[in-house]
Order: C-alpha cells, then sequence, then structure tokens
C-alpha cells in the first residue's frame, strides 16, 4: 500500500519570510478531534531531526528525547483540568489564577515508556507511577501482556499513559484494557506519545473517542516489520542499550 505523501513546510522563525526558510516535513494531520499534535515549531523539528538521524549516538538520542517528552508533559498537563484559585501578592494585591485540580499517576508501557517518567516527575513532583510490561512478539508484531503494577485508588486519578512510540497502536489498547479493567474512566486517561503512526493513532483514537492522545509527531506509516517510517528505528534499544 503507497505511503500518504508526508507534508512540508518552511521552518524558522515567524519574522523571516518563506523563502529564507528551509523546507521540513513537518507531522500529518490527523482529523480526529482527540489527537493533539505539538505545535512544529523549528526546535521541535531540530529536536526530532538529532533522534531521527541513525547516526546519533546514545547519549545525545537520550538528551534530545528528554527535551521532547518535557515539552510533550508540560502540553499534556494543560488538558487536566483547573479551578480558580485567588492569591494576595506580597505587595497586598490579589492575583485571580487557578490551581490543578484532582490526583494524577503516570503509567508507563515497559520497556521504552520508562524513558519518560523522569520528565513526569520533573514537573509533577513526587508523582506515583504505575508499570505495564508489554512486549511486542517480533515476528508477529502483536503485544504480549507479562506484567503489571499499579496504584491502588488509581479509579480515582488522572493517568498519564507514557510510551514513545505508537505503531500498530496494539500495545497502547492493550494498556488501555488494563486501565480499564482497574476502573479508571476512559475519558481520565492522557496519552502522551513521541511518534505514532497514521493507522495507530486514528484506530486508537477511534475505538477510544474520549481518551486524548498528546503526540510529537504524526508520522507516513508502517513498513512490512510494522516499524514506523521514517521513524526512528527501536526507541527502546537506542534510548537504554
Ligand atoms: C515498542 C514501543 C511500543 C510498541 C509500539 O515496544 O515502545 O510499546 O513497540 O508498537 P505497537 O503500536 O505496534 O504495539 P516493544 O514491544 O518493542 O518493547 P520495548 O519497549 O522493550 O522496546
Ligand atoms: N517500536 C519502536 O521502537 N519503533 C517502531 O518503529 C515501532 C515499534
Amino acid at each position: 500500500e503507497p505511503l500518504s505523501k508526508a507534508p512540508s513546510q518552511s521552518v524558522g522563525p515567524e519574522y523571516r519570510s518563506a523563502d529564507e526558510k528551509p523546507l521540513a516535513t513537518v507531522s500529518t494531520e490527523l482529523s480526529d478531534k482527540n489527537v493533539t499534535v505539538l505545535p512544529q515549531t523549528p526546535q521541535l523539528i531540530a529536536l526530532l531531526t538529532m533522534i531521527r538521524d541513525k547516526n546519533t549516538k546514545r547519549a545525545d538520542f537520550v538528551f534530545y528525547s528528554n527535551r521532547i517528552i518535557r515539552l510533550l508533559v508540560e502540553e499534556g498537563l494543560n488538558h487536566l483540568p483547573v479551578v480558580e484559585q485567588t492569591v494576595t501578592t506580597p505587595v497586598g494585591r490579589d492575583y485571580n489564577g487557578v490551581k490543578f485540580q484532582g490526583k494524577i499517576c503516570g503509567v508507563s508501557i515497559m520497556r521504552a515508556g520508562e524513558s519518560m517518567e523522569q520528565g513526569l516527575r520533573d514537573c509533577c513532583r513526587s508523582v506515583r507511577i504505575g508499570k505495564i510490561l508489554i512486549q511486542r512478539d517480533e515476528e508477529t508484531s502483536k503485544p504480549r501482556l507479562f506484567y503489571d503494577k499499579l496504584p491502588g485508588d488509581i479509579a480515582n486519578r488522572w493517568v498519564l499513559l507514557l510510551d514513545p512510540m505508537l505503531a500498530t497502536g496494539g500495545s497502547a489498547l492493550m494498556a488501555v484494557d488494563v486501565l480499564k479493567s482497574r476502573g479508571v474512566p476512559e475519558d481520565h486517561i492522557l496519552f502522551l506519545n513521541l511518534i505514532a503512526s497514521p493507522e495507530g493513532a486514528t484506530t486508537f483514537a477511534k475505538k477510544y473517542p474520549s481518551l486524548r492522545i498528546i503526540t510529537a509527531f504524526v508520522d507516513e506509516g508502517l513498513d512490512e516489520k510494522n516499524y514506523i517510517v521514517p521513524g526512528l528505528g527501536d526507541f527502546g534499544d537506542r534510548y537504554f542499550l
């Protein structure tokens, strides 16, 4: 099946004219309302360029992936509800602001999802983090569930589900089924993801229309081994080994 052509866009600071800016491949846009793609800024495109490069060494891969993960966590937190909060400043004036409402936790899909735990901790001090070990069979690409350990009160928390790669969507769908079986409402799950295939993101978004997906990039598609293309290869191997 032919891949859909990925869009190109001129990338650079706003004050530069289009012909002064280089063209880069940017994320495919999806019509599903529950999919949020990070703004395709020069920063993000440069970070993605680093981690997609097969010649990037592990230390740089980790450093630049962590920067994208931080952007995903910051955007993810914008999808949590807030309530009014008025404070008094040291000069005696009130400021009408907001504060976050409710409890959260992280859940990483092991192994690659564990790379996103520190980024979440950096934004949410002492956040609880559950784990689900799902591995894709290398031959069939079908996911297998090996293990899970989740906070006992997870049904009363907003869950930030962490996995950098969404390929066929099989692993993420299986993880959501585990969360739902523990009583987590679908609309209390935010899935944070670096790179998604269009078919994986669409399948997932349609199956769980009230669950939100926040991704840095929707890529062109999948190859015959169900790797994301152009993608970045095996995220877990490049981050951890
Ligand atoms: C990768 C990735 C996702 C999954 C995506 O993990 O981190 O969990 O594959 O593929 P899917 O959408 O087709 O299910 P993998 O099973 O390779 O294990 P790893 O985390 O140990 O690398
Ligand atoms: N898992 C990865 O790490 N990369 C892919 O492209 C697909 C699944």
